[in-house]
């Protein structure tokens, strides 16, 4: 019941990695490490989530994402309740806010949110009383996907700084590629953006120094690992992009991939378009780490829950104890009424104070 949660994580919330410190990215991952072993469910996990009530909200397609929260939460115990925003209540106008709101009185303790709205994950947070991860919010921050990366980085090249990491392709429509630049550099890997230029632009809004180029094959040599990115068809309004062209330039192949640095691994966050990104070989190859990914997934999301949660507990147990919401039983004469109540709370007559 995330009682041994490692001291010093203090937030409840999950929102993206540009906020965080690089010594709060190293605590996520050092938690999301002791938890690999149980990622595949073979061996049982402890049960630190028992009794413990989480939502899934996507309203955004997911296979890895939503199904690892699901597994990371239910493996340490928790009930996981599933939210599929095209048989809700949304389609009949009720707000995001009002669904969050409404579902959290039915007692939660995380809400797991994928959205197409890049406010739509800071919006809940503020809403609600229960933690909150972002799974992916529009082309913003996709944090707990970032964190598997530099875990499956770690755990294969044994350490995150001085690496050198391409991430290649739909730069411009992925939140991967930012939740990563953030987290990488921040942990001393050079991240460098490799795309064509459509792909290249729109990156004013990033809040960190990011190098590119569009130059694959002249970036490959100084690489320990190449992280492809799918082709984001379903955001590409207004860009235009000949697919023949693109392969001859981006593909990786493994003639390309031997330009890189011996051991270099290659990384793709999923789903793949399969013979565009990237060609089976490659998908499928040695030096490919895909499925390890999505295994450190799970590690990642159960280090995550636990700690957003242990966090939230901790809020809960100091309101609690707190002087100025002393226990009902605590409240007679001579008890300070006026300063117990919280705001907005009403009093026996039903009157706002
Ligand atoms: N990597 C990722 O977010 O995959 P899904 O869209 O399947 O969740």
């Amino acid at each position: 019941m995330a009682k041994k949660t490692p001291a010093g994580w203090t937030r409840k919330h999950l929102l993206g990695l540009e906020d965080l410190s690089a010594g709060e990215i190293r605590h996520l991952l050092d938690a999301a490490e002791k938890f690999l072993p149980y990622a595949t469910g073979r061996k049982p996990a402890p049960q630190r989530l028992r009794g413990r009530t989480v939502l899934n909200l996507f309203c955004e397609d997911s296979t890895r994402t939503r199904t690892s929260f699901t597994l990371a939460a239910e493996r340490l115990g928790a009930r996981v309740v599933q939210f599929h925003a095209v048989t809700s209540s949304l389609k009949k106008n009720e707000t995001l806010l009002d669904t969050a709101r409404n579902i959290e009185a039915m007692g939660l303790d995380a809400i797991v949110i994928r959205h197409s709205d890049r406010g739509a994950p800071e919006a809940v947070a503020q809403a609600v009383q229960c933690a909150v991860l972002n799974a992916g919010n529009d082309a913003h921050e996709h944090p707990t996907q970032a964190l598997l990366d530099m875990l499956a980085l770690r755990h294969k090249l044994g350490r995150l700084d001085g690496l050198t990491v391409a991430i290649v392709g739909d730069i411009r429509h992925s939140r991967v590629a930012r939740s990563n630049l953030y987290g990488l550099t921040k942990l001393g890997s050079r991240v460098i953006f490799i795309g064509p230029p459509a792909f290249l632009e729109g990156l004013g809004d990033l809040a960190a120094p990011v190098e590119t180029s569009t130059d694959l094959d002249a970036i490959l040599p100084d690489c320990d690992a190449v992280m492809m990115l799918r082709v984001q068809f379903e955001r590409h309004e207004g860009v235009a992009l000949d697919l023949e062209d693109y392969k001859r330039a981006y593909q990786l192949t493994a003639k390309r991939l031997a330009r890189a640095k011996r051991g270099a691994i290659v990384l793709h966050p999923g789903p793949i378009n399969r013979g565009l990104e990237l060609t089976d070989e490659v998908a499928d190859g040695p030096q490919s780490v895909i499925l390890h990914q999505v295994t450190c997934g799970v590690a990642v999301r159960m280090a995550a829950l636990s700690l957003c949660i242990g966090a939230l507990d901790r809020e809960r147990k100091s309101a609690k104890s707190s002087p100025l919401t002393p226990p009902l039983s605590r409240r007679g004469r001579g008890s300070n009424e006026k300063t117990a109540r919280p705001k907005g709370h009403r009093t026996r007559r039903g009157r706002r104070p």
